[in-house]
């Protein structure tokens, strides 16, 4: 036998692929992939800014790795030729039980920003939630968006900011409001206070060494338009298009006599669904509720604001309990796998939302690095259902998981908050 012969019809090349964020893309497995991989592509502190916490970042880390502590108990011999992940989420019909939260200057990452992670998510309809503290606006991301759409608030000195922005939220078919109630100020993250990062960037020394060393992200920059907080630009003086550390802006933008009477007057301005992002405690959960908010947002700003506050993985069943059935409950941080929206669905939660995780595809790859991500957490969510014998978003029943006895730090939450 011909060797050569042999040899080619066991080896199969693969065409050369040109485009490198192809290659990349085709390379990564996991969201943590391409968190590798952004943190290759980026600038540290365009990094450091999306990817680090508050303080010693423990509730950062604890988000992510409280999902570790639960494991499943399986169910086989279930027939799994038809999976249906739809759910029913404020009166919509909604394919999974996935939404994407809203992160500030999403443009950093890449110069599309929020229009390329809106298209992402109308493809698979999945809603999206821009930021007041976008880099694209209302309008724009309505324009490329047919699919669902949310907007955030955060709670502005100027209310008229607030009623305006909502307003024209209403006006371009934007179908929730979501308020952003942990940010009295904003926490410490140190890894930011450290680079000294302003957004948008400043052009110092490092910055300019680090745009050497990052040419594509580098390109992007200064072939597009500037970088600005477009919901708000002509607004204040603060717009964005000056560099500012977040803490300052923060402080002179935001109110800290942030309130429940803010949640009342919020509903004054809109008649649709309200969501409270940033709720961390049964206690306040309930007065959610008694608020009549439509739905509840366990999230701690990503481990961005308060550190050791509570990992949302063991908030849910407490606050899923107290609250039962009477507003919707959205969980939000530490989540990078479809089995990690599994859990946080058995454990009592209407549906889950990722931030950083879709960042980091944009950061690697682009609009296409956010489809991947996408795909790894909807191509995830129907794996493990097929695999725990789950059909249907309804079968997935709070003793589909346990926490983990093997782990001496599993305390499950026993009350108290
Ligand atoms: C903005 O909300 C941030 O967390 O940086």
């Amino acid at each position: 036998m011909n060797p050569l012969r042999s040899f080619r019809s066991l080896v199969r090349f693969r065409p050369i692929e040109l485009r490198s964020s192809t290659r990349r893309l085709a390379r990564a497995a996991s969201v943590d992939d391409l968190r590798r991989q952004a943190r290759r592509r980026l600038p540290r502190a365009v990094f450091d800014y999306i990817d680090g916490g508050a303080e010693d970042e423990r509730t950062l880390d604890r988000n992510v790795s409280g999902y570790a502590r639960l494991e499943f108990r399986p169910r086989v011999l279930r027939d799994m030729s038809n999976l249906d992940t739809s759910i029913s989420l404020f009166g919509r019909s909604l394919p999974t039980p996935l939404i994407l939260a809203p992160t500030g200057f999403t443009r950093i990452a890449d110069p599309e920003g929020e229009l390329a992670v809106a298209r992402a998510a109308a493809r698979v309809g999945v809603p999206y939630n821009l930021s007041t503290m976008g880099t694209r606006s209302i309008e724009e991301v309505a324009a490329v968006s047919n699919g669902p759409k949310w907007f955030q608030v955060y709670a502005w000195r100027d209310r008229g900011l607030i009623a305006e922005l909502v307003g024209r939220a209403r006006d371009a078919g934007y179908e929730a409001i979501m308020l952003t109630v942990d940010t009295a100020v904003l926490g410490r993250r140190e890894r930011d206070v450290r680079l000294g990062t302003t957004l948008p960037p400043k052009i110092g020394l490092n910055t300019i060494v680090d745009g050497i060393i990052h040419p594509a992200w580098t390109y992007g920059l200064v072939t597009n338009e500037p970088i600005t907080f477009a919901n708000v630009a002509g607004r204040h003086g603060l717009d964005g298009s000056s560099a500012i550390t977040l803490a300052d802006y923060a402080a002179s933008q935001f109110d800290p006599a942030l309130s429940w009477d803010q949640v009342e007057w919020l509903r004054s301005q809109w008649d649709g669904p309200i969501i409270l992002k940033g709720v961390q405690t049964v206690a306040d959960a309930e007065l959610a509720v008694a608020h009549g908010v439509e739905g509840i947002a366990i999230s701690n700003h990503g481990g961005r604001q308060l550190d050791d506050a509570p990992p949302v993985v063991e908030l849910i069943e407490p606050v899923a309990q107290a609250v039962a059935g009477r507003s919707a409950i959205i969980a939000d941080g530490g989540i990078r796998r479809g089995g990690d929206i599994l859990k946080s669905l058995a454990l009592g939660a209407d549906a889950v939302m990722v931030g950083r995780a879709y960042l980091y595809g944009l950061g690697a790859a682009g609009e296409a690095g956010v489809d991947h991500v996408l795909a790894f957490l909807l191509d995830g969510l129907r794996r493990t259902m097929a695999l725990t014998g789950c059909r249907t978003i309804g079968e997935i029943e709070p003793d589909l998981v346990t926490w983990r006895r093997d782990d001496p730090s599993t305390t499950p939450w026993t009350g108290g908050h």
